[in-house]
């Protein structure tokens, strides 16, 4: 078993940290935050992701898992350090990679022995081997350090899941012996691991990324050709997922993906093309395409019901996918401001990401602490996100709390059959709306 560090303690790196660990290896975690170090010392962790804290604490308390924010105490002695800090989108949609140059930089500074560095984060192709020349020219001992590309597919809310149960592991490294030590160290999760070089590697993780987001997108698309055509998407993602060669993941229709992941990397990817004088049309429509996706419910809103301004309109959802307090991109954020520039009333609720919301939501939405105050007297509502809470909800609470029963589903959470059995006017995803007979006769 290894000596690990792993710098940086967000969804990536704690996840990885905590899952070496429960495989068998000594991992130290490293994070400048005093705080978050603090808590995660006793188990806790700082983001919300199912079944982290439970093999968190197993293995705090197997002796196996550390915390620190001393880079000396973190480094000495380590076989492998990981890197997975953060690597956010800058204003001109590419990669800002400050975080990474500082903990090269420490690294270098820290290490008594030789290392293989390895990097989770997401980073540029050929940042690796700028990491790698960072770090040599920075050596306070005379040591070898090694460099690999070691991607994460971890998807939020399942990324315990997916530690332990992934497709694959890539490994990209400089050499053979650290190539071999990496896959060793990742032997006892029983994932194929798939060997190349480090600039593959680096490109595996935004192709993939780049093609799931197009994927999304095209699907979208279609459902916007459905709804116009009187054409059902959910079928037509099905019959198209029969054939092995699309495969039918990837293919639910919906206001747009958002996250950590897909809006940044098929930026980044726009923007690695163009560092070598390459237009890449097709991700640049899937980035465009999605914006406007993440819009085509309030459209219709305005459509339907006759304009936005002094109306009151109800948001379910806030997170970019339900069983995460995630913001990042989520369509729930461009969707409020359209409609407080139309002039309407937003009233919110998420189960879990109000509180993490406001930091990224425009001001002037009101947030309320349950489903029914939300809808409360609301002229329509949009719903955003599809937690379970709002999938098994009785529909009649649309019809006994709202001024109006105007639903705006986005993620097509129920079925059509089911809503027509009530007084519900209905709009989804690329499907039919249903209008009830009064509603019917009043126009
Ligand atoms: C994603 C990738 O799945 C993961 O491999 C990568 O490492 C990080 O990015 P994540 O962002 O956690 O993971 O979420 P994911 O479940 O993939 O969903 C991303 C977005 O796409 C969400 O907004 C989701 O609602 C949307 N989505 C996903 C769809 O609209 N339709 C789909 O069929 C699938």
């Amino acid at each position: 078993m290894k000596k690990i560090a792993v710098v940086g303690t967000g969804y990536v790196g704690l996840v990885t940290g905590v899952a070496l660990s429960d495989i068998g290896h000594n991992v130290t975690c490293i994070d400048i935050d005093h705080e978050k170090v603090k808590k995660m010392r006793d188990g806790e962790s700082p983001i919300y992701e199912p079944g982290l804290d439970e093999v968190m604490t197993r293995n705090i308390n197997a002796g196996r898992l550390h915390f620190t924010t001393s880079h000396e105490e973190g480094f000495v002695g380590k076989d492998v350090a990981y890197i997975a800090v953060g690597t956010p989108e800058r204003e001109d949609g590419t990669a800002d990679l400050r975080f990474i140059e500082t903990v090269a930089k420490d690294i270098a500074q820290n290490i008594t022995e030789d290392i293989t560095v390895v990097t989770k984060s997401t980073v540029p192709v050929g940042t690796n081997d700028y990491i790698i020349g960072l770090i040599r020219d920075n050596l306070a001992k005379d040591v070898t350090v090694n460099i690999v590309s070691n991607p994460e597919f971890l998807r939020e809310g399942s990324a315990v899941y997916d530690a332990f149960n992934g497709d694959r592991i890539v490994v990209g490294a400089d050499s053979a012996e650290a190539g071999d030590l990496i896959e060793e160290i990742n032997k006892p999760f029983g994932i194929p691991v798939y060997r190349t070089d480090v600039r593959s590697a680096e490109m595996i993780k935004y192709a993939s990324n780049a093609f799931l987001a197009t994927k999304i997108g095209f699907i979208n698309e279609i459902s916007n050709l459905c709804s116009r055509l009187d054409a059902n998407v959910e079928d037509v993602a099905f019959g198209m997922g029969l054939d092995g060669r699309i495969g039918n993941q990837f293919l639910k229709a919906g206001i747009g993906y958002g996250g950590s992941c897909f809006p940044k990397d098929t930026s980044a990817l726009v923007k690695i093309a163009e560092s070598v004088d390459y237009d890449f049309e097709l991700v640049k429509s899937v980035v465009s395409s999605n914006k406007r996706q993440q819009l085509v419910m309030v459209d219709k809103a305005k459509d339907v019901i006759g304009g936005l301004k002094g109306k009151t309109i109800a948001l379910l959802g806030l997170a970019f996918k339900p069983n995460t307090d995630d913001m990042r991109e989520s369509p729930a954020i461009a969707i409020s401001r359209e409609l407080l520039l139309a002039g309407a009333d937003v009233k919110a609720y998420d189960p879990i990401a109000a509180v993490n919301a406001a930091h990224f939501m425009p001001d002037g939405v009101e947030y309320v602490g349950s489903k029914e105050e939300a809808l409360s007297q609301a002229d329509a509502v949009i719903i955003v996100t599809d937690w379970a809470e709002f999938k098994d909800m009785e529909l009649s609470v649309f019809e006994t709390e709202m001024a109006a029963p105007v639903v705006f589903d986005g993620r097509n959470c129920y079925g059509l059959e089911e809503v027509s059995r009530t007084n519900i006017e209905y709009y989804s995803i690329g499907r039919r709306p249903v209008v009830p007979e009064k509603v019917r006769v009043a126009e």
